[in-house]
């Protein structure tokens, strides 16, 4: 696609549709959360009020990183029951599932970090001031990078819900922030993982914000009696889905 300049100069640009490959398949409606949400307030000012600009992609884009060479990660990267002197408080869990693409090939060598609260639902971070303990055994970030089927794997301890000021009495339901980094640097998704039962989900305006019922419920873990490590450790599954129909919300990028 090209356009003419002002001076007479004709220039090339990217056009996204043009280059859209022909096996892709749109997500469907309501799947993802719009990037303002009346509901979840901050959204209204945070979110763009100019159309998205497409940047073309350069070999700096589809060749970095290298992530396996690159991060040189230890087994207390994807355990954050390991990373401090001692062990921390709560339910031991293990978090674990698959990284499949729009046609449900497993995704390997994809970066996989989660952030999330303590047992008492606070985070390790000085603007967290909901008055519920710190840990001083838990910093609640980890990483890990998928296997050759895609598969990724975290120990950790069992968020609690907390408060926040959104409205009067909001509550979150507990939850494990993940995010996603392909082959490209430019290929970043992030997403929320929710446990099974929780009762917070219908007054959560974030939850909600994804509009489709049976997009919500692709958000929501499944206990898995398979992957529990007996007198150790319970275990959630969760599958994420990167696109097509049955595509795992993902929080607009911007
Ligand atoms: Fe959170």
């Amino acid at each position: 696609m090209s356009t003419t300049q002002s001076d007479g100069a004709v220039r090339q640009i990217y056009d996204p549709v043009a280059e859209t490959p022909t096996s892709y398949r749109r997500d469907p409606e309501g799947a993802h959360p719009p990037l303002s949400y009346p509901g979840y307030k901050s959204t209204q000012l945070r979110h763009p009020k100019q159309p998205l600009l497409y940047l073309p992609q350069t070999i700096t884009e589809v060749t970095g990183p290298q992530l396996q060479a690159a991060l040189d990660l230890k087994p207390t990267d994807s355990d954050l029951t390991l990373q401090a002197a001692g062990e921390p408080i709560g339910e031991r869990i293990i978090v674990s599932g698959h990284v499949y693409d729009t046609e449900g090939k497993p995704l390997r060598d994809t970066l996989v970090e989660i952030w999330q609260a303590n047992a008492a639902g606070r985070y390790a971070h000085r603007w967290d001031r909901w008055a519920a303990p710190l840990d001083p055994n838990f910093k609640g970030a980890g990483r890990c990078v998928t296997d050759a089927d895609g598969r990724y794997e975290f120990t950790t301890i069992r968020p609690g819900a907390y408060p926040w000021g959104n409205h009067y009495n909001a509550w979150r339901p507990a939850h494990i922030h993940f995010s996603l980094l392909g082959r490209a640097f430019t290929q970043r998704l992030v997403t929320q993982m929710y446990f099974p039962g929780d009762p917070f989900f219908p007054y959560d305006p974030i939850f909600n914000s994804v509009r489709d019922e049976a997009a919500r419920q692709r958000m929501i873990s499944s206990f898995s009696i398979h992957d529990t490590r007996p007198n150790w450790a319970q275990a959630f599954h969760w599958d994420i889905y990167l696109r097509g129909p049955g595509a795992t919300p993902f929080e607009e990028a911007f």
